[in-house]
């Protein structure tokens, strides 16, 4: 095997000689997703059902939110069991065997439990055995931030492929008395197996990852390690951990945050608003979806839309938004696919994919 280097380009090649013609295989300065995979319960919570448990309408949360109904695991269910469900299906669809998965980097706000990381358990469950696995704690974002890592330890060399997996219960930390929050999360989990590309100008093109830690109290979880633990039952009730969200104040930053990511990863990528075939959002609310989309200036029917049957599931929305326009076709070879997401933290983050 020799070295073809090309130093005009950003690619290099390493070539392989087979009946006496040199063979070259492109190794770009990026990486490209191989497979997706995805996962969802199959017991359906619908807004009528809803309508049932608090003082809500349909017609409130279809008009407010486009959701018209999600998925809810079973009580025996955890991220774990999700999350290899997803797992098993990315890795199938790339050939590739547990024991030759490199990285297991696990986006969760759901953990089964808090040690160790869901990663570590996911990689027992999946056999990836020569794996190093971890958690990323990027609420919404955190799947965009886990592709975006496996990016860097791939580029750098440490490692050669990454599964990346987003796997969320929102119903464990849902307040289902709690009709401003109740009524928007779903859960779902989301894989993709990453490995360097092999084509110039395929896969990831441009990546953009913030935070800013000072609105953290607008959308949180509590309860926290830096508390003591109460003692006193309604102390107790308070920080039953659910998820606690000024709704209104979220609405506005997200807004503001993809339309930011937006700008970002096309301006560094160098592509147009027009070129993108398809638009991947975060799935909180069709109307943070449409400011977003009206502000890309991409019409509705090029934005990938499954808010209405899953609501918010977290981390989870991007890769099975990525997982179902592929398997309508809606995704190709060579479509250009922006994705853009935000979440608790705030946490905002974009890329954009030649797939
Ligand atoms: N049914 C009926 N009425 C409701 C409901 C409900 N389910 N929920 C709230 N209301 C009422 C409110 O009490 C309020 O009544 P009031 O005017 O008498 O006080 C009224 O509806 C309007 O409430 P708003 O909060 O102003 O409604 P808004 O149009 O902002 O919609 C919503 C609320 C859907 C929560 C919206 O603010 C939103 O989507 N925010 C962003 C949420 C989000 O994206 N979260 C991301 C989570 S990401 C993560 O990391 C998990």
């Amino acid at each position: 095997m020799e070295l073809w280097g090309d130093g005009a380009t950003k690619a290099w090649s390493i070539g392989f000689t087979f009946h006496d013609q040199e063979v070259p295989v492109v190794a770009t300065d990026t990486i490209r997703l191989v497979s997706t995979g995805m996962w969802t319960p199959s017991r359906v919570l619908t807004n009528a059902d809803l309508e049932r448990m608090v003082d809500t309408t349909s017609d409130w949360i279809v008009e407010r939110t486009g959701i018209h109904e999600r998925r809810i695991a079973d009580d025996d269910i955890g991220v774990v069991d999700m999350g290899c469900n997803a797992a098993h299906e990315a890795l199938a669809e790339a050939g590739l065997d547990p024991s030759g998965v490199d990285a297991i980097i696990v986006s969760t706000a759901t953990p089964d439990r808090l040690l160790p990381a869901t990663a570590c358990d996911i990689q027992a469950r999946l056999g990836a055995n020569q794996a190093v696995a971890f958690d990323l704690w990027g609420a919404c974002s955190g799947w965009l931030y886990a592709l975006n890592v496996a990016r860097g330890l791939i580029l750098s060399g440490q490692i050669e492929n990454a599964l990346c997996v987003a796997t969320e219960k929102m119903s464990a930390i849902t307040d289902w008395t709690d009709r401003a929050t109740c009524v928007l999360f779903g859960d779902a989990a989301g894989a993709a197996v990453v490995q360097r590309s092999d084509r110039e100008g395929r896969g990831i093109l441009a990546s953009y990852m913030r935070s800013d830690g000072s609105l953290a109290e607008l959308l949180h979880r509590p309860p926290s390690s830096a508390q003591p633990i109460p003692i006193d039952i309604a102390e107790i009730a308070h920080r039953n951990g659910f998820i606690r969200m000024a709704g209104r104040e979220v609405f506005k930053n997200a807004v503001r945050s993809m339309c930011e990511a937006v700008d970002a990863v096309l301006e560094q990528a160098g592509i147009s608003k027009d070129d993108v075939d398809l638009l991947v959002p975060h799935q909180a609310n069709i109307r943070i979806i449409e400011a977003t989309a009206k502000y890309a200036n991409i019409g509705m029917d090029r934005v990938w839309v499954n808010v209405d049957r899953y609501g918010n599931t977290s981390s989870a929305t991007i890769p099975v938004g990525l997982h179902e326009a592929r398997q309508v076709g809606r995704i190709r070879d060579g479509s250009l696919v922006l994705m853009v997401t935000f979440g608790a933290g705030l946490t905002w983050a974009g890329a954009l994919l030649r797939w």
